[in-house]
């Protein structure tokens, strides 16, 4: 049987760490590409994390390089290429620059990975999504962004840990952009089924959720540079699903025409993914302050996609 393969472009935390949670599971062969200034830190991370298989017991060829042909044949390509945040800096500080690399770096996936699903995570991921969709010209279920996997992971811990069950009891759902104003929708967040606001007071599941929308500015501040074990394993997450073809519903960017009235653009929504990448949207009801929030969530994403599109007016059409 033939072996998925998996390619992530960047090597540094977020990529690394994507290499790390794939081969971990073996998901099939993983390349980790990077810049040619770089490519040595791409070679000796895969050839580090190879030798885990022995230990940890997996199978998987893991190449560093900096040559788009590695990346031929890919099912799946993580694009984490790109500047993270530093203390101070919000994901939209990062366009000019990001917007930029995710363009040429999408440039080369087209010409060297055609039939892939793309994941991307580099920020401001909303913005990014929409490049990688213009400059690869993939069809729509072949490009989504990861943000959705990791707030709700982030708001899934949050709850768990005031609660104090186990994550794996506690469902949650998340709607919106990754940015501040993201919406956890505490009405669909359930503990093994009952509705988590029977087990919490309400000021300490706004606490949650509060702390969930900020959950990426929290660790920038503490560590000086932006997450990746979480990101990483969302991303993965999404991977996983659609190598597998598992149609698992998990929150990502996704292109929305109709659903939630969005009219064109890539926002974080709840998806079916499997072997088509993106199967289908699933629309849930929103009642009053949920659609307001869903609604200025959408308009964020939109003033970033104007962005993007007055920088790199070929980004446009
Ligand atoms: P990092 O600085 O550790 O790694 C970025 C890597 O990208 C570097 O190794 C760099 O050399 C490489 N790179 C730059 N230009 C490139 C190009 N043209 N081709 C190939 N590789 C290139 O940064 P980190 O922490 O891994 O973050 C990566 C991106 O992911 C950032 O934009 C960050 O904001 C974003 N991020 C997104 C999250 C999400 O949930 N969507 C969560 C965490 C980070
Ligand atoms: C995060 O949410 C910075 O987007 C990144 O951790």
């Amino acid at each position: 049987m033939r072996r998925a393969k998996i390619s992530v472009i960047g090597a540094g935390n977020v990529g690394a760490t994507c290499a790390h949670w794939a081969a971990a599971k073996e998901l099939g062969d993983v390349v980790l590409l990077d810049i040619p200034d770089k490519v040595g830190v791409a070679q000796g991370k895969a050839i580090d994390l190879a030798c885990c298989g022995p230990i940890e017991r997996f199978d998987a060829q893991i190449t560093g390089t900096s040559d788009y042909k590695d990346i031929a044949g890919s099912d799946v390509v993580i694009v984490t290429a790109g500047l993270p945040r530093k203390p101070g800096m919000s994901r939209d500080d990062l366009i000019q620059t990001n917007v930029k690399i995710v363009k040429s770096v999408s440039e080369q996936i087209r010409e060297y990975a055609p039939e892939s699903v793309v994941i991307v995570v580099s920020n401001p991921l909303d913005a990014m999504v929409y490049t990688a969709w213009k400059a690869t010209g993939f069809p729509t279920n072949r490009i989504l962004g990861q943000a959705g996997a990791l707030d709700v992971a982030r708001f899934r811990t949050f709850l768990a840990w005031e609660i104090g069950c186990s994550i794996e009891d506690v469902t949650a759902l998340l709607l919106g952009g990754h940015g501040d104003d993201m919406v956890p929708l505490v009405r669909y967040t359930s503990v093994h089924g009952i509705p988590v606001s029977q087990l919490l007071p309400m000021e300490k599941i706004t606490a949650c959720v509060e702390r969930a929308k900020v959950g990426g500015g929290e660790v920038v501040k503490l560590m000086g540079t932006s997450a990746y074990y979480a990101p990483a394993s969302g991303s993965v997450q999404m991977a996983e699903a659609i190598i597998k073809d598992k149609k698992r519903i998990i929150p990502c960017a996704a292109y929305c025409e109709k659903e939630y009235g969005i009219g064109g653009y890539f926002v974080g929504v709840p998806c079916v993914l499997g072997s088509g990448g993106m199967e289908k949207v699933i629309e849930v009801d929103l009642q009053g302050e949920e659609k307001t929030l869903m609604d200025e969530s959408i308009s964020h994403v939109k003033d970033l996609v104007r962005v993007v599109t007055e920088m790199f007016p070929e980004l446009a059409s």
